[in-house]
């Protein structure tokens, strides 16, 4: 792992314990309803598989696992506090939770009917590497499904910008004890790339029928793309 990824994982374990508070505050309460439509645009069959990377404290795998409850969900992060945080919510049982770096997943090639992921992009290293492993594990016709923050743009950039260089790193010397935490938290948001770019990356990896949608002021998005289908 690089250095920054070892800061990012160390980071993510300091914060467990607040992380769905201030997300909730945050995003006033959203983060749940975009989960669900993460998981919705994932369109996991009755009985099929379905991977959700960077899970943290498991909401998009849980919302994933309301909608099927046969399907197969496995929940991976490189933070040990985030699972332990995830295997105590309700539901959390049915759901595999694992150990897992995104650059480098343990699971074979074509083995899951998709792939969905919120906040992991603007913490990797690696963007490119990260998403050929999705496409890698997807099977051919699978969707990849991302939740992402996108740096605010327009005649809100400024405000945008102000509001979180204040109200992030506030939330966090508040409720988590951890100014630097969110101060990092605000840096990666406003210095990530917009979500054009992010989709330009999707295709680049492989994946075709590439759309995105804008939420909350432009703040976050949501983004998807399916691994081609199988040729003869
Ligand atoms: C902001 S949290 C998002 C959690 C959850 N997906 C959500 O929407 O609330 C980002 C998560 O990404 C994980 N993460 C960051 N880089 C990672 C990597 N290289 N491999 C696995 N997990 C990673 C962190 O440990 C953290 O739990």
């Amino acid at each position: 792992m690089s250095e920054r990824d070892t800061q990012v994982q160390g980071l993510f374990n300091r914060i467990t314990a607040s992380y769905d508070r201030i997300n909730g505050l945050m995003t006033l309460g959203h983060h749940a309803r975009w989960c669900r439509e993460v998981a919705a645009r994932a369109g996991v069959p009755p009985r099929g598989r379905l991977l959700d990377i960077a899970t943290g404290t498991g909401e998009i795998a849980l919302a994933a696992r309301r909608r099927e409850p046969r399907a197969e969900i496995v929940g991976v992060d490189f933070s040990e506090k985030m699972l332990e945080e995830a295997r105590t919510k309700p539901g959390a049982k049915s759901i595999t939770w694992e150990f897992a770096d995104a650059h480098s997943l343990r699971f074979e090639d074509a083995s899951f009917d998709a792939v969905t992921h919120g906040y992991l992009l603007r913490n990797v290293s690696d963007v490119p590497r990260v998403l050929a492993e999705q496409a890698r594990v997807l099977k051919p016709g699978g969707r990849v499904v991302v939740l992402e923050t996108a740096p605010p743009r327009g005649v809100l950039r400024l405000a945008v910008s102000a509001g979180m260089g204040v109200v992030l790193p506030l939330l966090g010397r508040l409720v988590a004890g951890d100014r630097d935490a969110y101060s990092y938290l605000k840096d990666s948001t406003l210095g990530f790339v917009p979500p054009e770019r992010v989709a330009e990356l999707v295709r680049e990896a492989g994946f075709e029928d590439v759309g995105y949608e804008r939420k909350y002021l432009g703040t976050n998005v949501i983004l998807w793309g399916r691994k081609p289908a199988a040729t003869n």
